[in-house]
């Protein structure tokens, strides 16, 4: 074992260096081997925007060019997401937006997050999901009672109306167009229609019900990449929103037939818990890392919260990262081992800090991160009941096509971080047909049973049980790091459930740590760890054979069923903007 760990460090001499000089943040980093520049990524001078998805990075850069801020950019980008990519969010959904403000004429220098993920319907309690009649194996997944409570219009539009500088209709032209004009199926949509096709071919009830996404998105299994998907329903729904406001969502036509889809399924979402929506705006997460000021998303992320504790906590360890090579055995082990911390506590201590306490300055303490860092053996993982609370049975966590990530830097210094669900791939497969849309279900993101894992693995403590008004925990984690003067140096964040919280983690690491490029901290192959599973999930690309067996002597789990999460990377350096979508997903950037 420790042959192979020492192959793979092979640069002693900056080891030593770095090792006298020990703490993570290193003013020489070991340089990480730089891609090139292809679709995915691109430098700018000005400004960006990197979505999941060609046309969103396009609505962003095409309302920058109309005089916008990155906030009115944001926007446009997200209702644009809400038509292109219906397998990943939209306005059946809900989301976290974090934005930094960079001496603007009204507010000054501001950071701020916007909270506008789904509430639990009034009607669902801790108790709903485990009566008889909700006992069915997809009950919390799929149809009428996975829906939760949608926030993504409430809180696009208080963003816009508070920190926009443009009005509501100019924003919302972009989506209107993709809606009523239509966008072509990219690979990612595809493969995400077929994934749900094969289900519903196997299950001939459940076609008539989830029809919309039958016929319209998946056309029956027969959608090909390059057909023209067009959705003059959800056109009306934004004319409307553009025309009306949120009310139009909440109390007027969009909510009417809201409520009837849900009912006509089973479900429990009235008038009453559209028109109680509320958005909340909180101050962000914010935490010293390397000499940078990250801005985070507090809970109910638990994403900002276990991102600030990794890195905390490799920032504490006696060997710095830095010393091994980005991809190395050391630095997956150390990574792998922080994070397994991170999880444990996300898995033991979070939920909606509206109804529960969460320790989150207990949990980011000098102290406690010192004693997770001096928990951590370079040679050995530890028993997982070190990491929190003990074992459980946990399947293999599922795919996720059901959450968009984008990031907006303006030409201004002004930056958006912004990341949306409705959930699994195509949400809860039931569409509010007459307004072209889909419902998230969400409701899965709660602990709906206890003692079972929800679909994504992740164990989760009673403080995250349904409760009326709630909002169930989320992987989402929207990041800006601001350079030691102050600019916005990285806007970050990704989709793909859990690995939400592994790739955005990384990512930063890359990119301050290692100097890596935003191509190569968004595109290089990642780990995933959760704690629970007792798995490490290594990409392809990422460790060769013997590299993998020196990390199971470690005492990992190491499998090599690929993590899936996208991440989307904006990154100003020497007074060039890089950005990066990821190719997992198919993104372009825009930019000037
Ligand atoms: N629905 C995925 C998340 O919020 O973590």
């Amino acid at each position: 074992m420790m042959t192979a760990l020492r192959r793979a460090v092979p640069r002693v001499a900056a080891c030593i260096l770095l090792l006298l000089a020990g703490g993570i943040a290193r003013s020489d980093p070991p340089e990480a081997p730089r891609s090139r520049e292809t679709d995915s990524a691109a430098v700018f001078t000005k400004a960006a925007v990197a979505a999941d998805h060609p046309a969103a990075s396009a609505a962003g850069l095409e309302i920058l060019q109309a005089g916008g801020n990155a906030v009115d950019a944001a926007v446009a980008v997200s209702f644009t997401l809400s038509v292109v990519r219906p397998e990943s969010c939209g306005i059946g959904g809900g989301g976290f937006m974090v934005i930094h403000l960079n001496a603007d004429p009204r507010y000054g220098t501001l950071s701020t997050a916007i909270n506008y993920r789904e509430q639990c319907p009034r009607a669902i309690d801790g108790d709903f999901y485990t009566r008889p009649e909700n006992l069915g194996e997809d009950v919390t997944t799929h149809g009428a009672k996975a829906v939760a409570v949608p926030g993504t219009v409430a809180g696009l539009l208080y963003a816009l109306e508070k920190y926009g500088t443009l009005d509501r209709g100019k924003v919302l032209e972009p989506a209107i167009r993709a809606a009523r004009d239509g966008f072509i199926a990219d690979d990612h949509t595809v493969a995400s229609a077929m994934e749900i096709a094969r289900w519903l071919v196997k299950q001939p009830g459940r076609r008539d019900r989830f029809r919309f996404v039958w016929k319209r998105l998946c056309r029956g299994s027969e959608l090909r990449a390059g057909d023209r998907i067009t959705l003059p329903e959800q056109a009306r729904a934004l004319e409307l929103i553009a025309d009306r406001g949120a009310g139009a969502f909440y109390y007027g036509e969009i909510a009417r037939a809201i409520v009837s889809t849900v009912s006509a399924d089973d479900g429990v979402i009235g008038l009453a818990d559209l028109g109680a929506y509320r958005v909340e705006e909180v101050d962000p997460l914010t935490v010293r890392f390397a000499g940078r000021t990250l801005l985070c998303m507090p809970p109910p992320s638990s994403g900002g919260l276990a991102l600030a504790q990794t890195v905390g906590i490799l920032e504490r360890l006696p060997s710095p990262l830095a010393v091994h090579p980005v991809g190395s055995v050391e630095s997956v082990h150390l990574i792998a081992e922080a994070m397994k911390h991170a999880f444990a506590d996300r898995a033991r201590w979070l939920g909606d800090p509206a109804f529960v306490n969460v320790p989150v300055d207990r949990l980011l303490s000098n102290s406690y991160l010192s004693d997770r860092a001096a928990q951590v053996r370079p040679d050995a993982c530890l028993p997982l009941a070190s990491y929190g609370t003990g074992p459980d049975d946990q399947a293999d966590a599922v795919t996720d096509g059901g959450t968009s990530h984008f990031s907006v830097l303006d030409e201004r210094g002004n930056a958006v971080a912004c990341t949306e669900t409705i959930n699994l791939t195509f949400g809860s497969l039931l569409a509010v047909e007459e307004f072209g849309f889909i419902l998230n279900n969400q409701m899965d993101d709660f602990l709906t049973r206890p003692g079972e894992a929800n679909a994504f693995g992740l164990t989760q403590s009673r403080r995250n049980l349904p409760d009326p008004g709630k909002r169930p925990l989320s992987s989402m984690s929207p990041t800006i790091a601001l350079s030691t003067t102050g600019e916005v140096e990285l806007v970050a964040g990704a989709s793909g459930g859990p690995r939400i919280i592994s790739a955005t983690t990384q990512a930063a690491i890359r990119a301050i740590v290692y100097n890596s490029s935003a191509a190569d901290a968004t595109g290089l192959p990642r780990l995933h760890t959760q704690w629970m599973p007792d798995k490490l999930w290594l990409e392809d690309g990422l460790l060769d054979k013997d590299q993998r067996e020196a990390l199971s002597k470690l005492g990992h789990h190491v499998s090599d069923k690929a993590p899936s999460a996208a991440c989307q990377v904006i990154l100003r350096r020497d007074g060039r903007i890089e950005a990066a979508c990821d190719r997992r997903k198919g993104g372009k950037p825009a930019g000037y």
